[in-house]
C-alpha cells in the first residue's frame, strides 16, 4: 500500500469530487505534492483533513475560518485523534447557536412562506426578537456607519 495518494483515490476515499479538492489546495487547506510529470501526490492522512473541512463547512465555518482551524494542528507530525477531537470540541456552542437558528426557521417556516412580507415589525425569520430594534430607530439593515 503506497504512502501516497493521488487526486482520484482521493476523492473516491472521501466521496469530495476532485474540483473540490482543488478548490481546498488552493486556499491552502490541503497540500500535495507534484510528481516529474506534474501529477499531485496527497500524504494518506489528508483523508481525514478532507473529513473535516466538510464537517466544518456544514457547521457554518468560512473556509478562511477552517484555515485558522487546520493551523492549530501539530506541524511535526501526522495529527493524531486526540488532535482533531480538540478541535472539534470548540465548536458545540457554535453547533447549538445553528440549531437554535434551524428551530427559529421551522417554526416561522409555514407562516412565512404563505405571507412573503419580511416584515420588521412582525417576521421572526426577518427579523428574529426584534434585533434591529436594539441596534436603534430607524431602517437599521439600511443604515451604513
Ligand atoms: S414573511 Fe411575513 S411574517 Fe415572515
Amino acid at each position: 500500500m503506497s504512502d501516497v495518494l493521488t487526486i482520484g483515490e482521493v476523492a473516491e476515499r472521501s466521496g469530495v469530487a476532485t474540483s473540490a479538492l482543488r478548490f481546498y489546495e488552493d486556499h491552502g487547506l490541503i497540500h500535495s505534492e507534484r510528481t516529474d510529470s506534474g501529477h499531485r501526490r496527497y500524504p494518506r492522512a489528508v483523508i481525514r483533513r478532507v473529513a473535516f473541512i466538510v464537517f466544518a463547512q456544514r457547521i457554518g465555518l468560512s473556509l478562511e475560518e477552517i484555515g485558522v482551524e487546520l493551523a492549530k494542528l501539530p506541524r511535526h507530525h501526522v495529527p493524531e485523534r486526540s488532535d482533531w477531537a480538540r478541535l472539534s470540541s470548540r465548536w458545540t456552542a457554535r453547533i447549538r447557536k445553528r440549531i437554535a437558528e434551524l428551530e427559529r426557521l421551522e417554526a416561522g417556516l409555514t407562516e412565512c412562506i404563505g405571507c412573503g412580507c419580511l416584515s420588521l415589525d412582525r417576521c421572526r425569520l426577518a427579523n428574529p426578537g426584534d434585533r434591529a430594534a436594539r441596534q436603534g430607530p430607524g431602517p437599521r439593515y439600511w443604515m451604513v456607519d
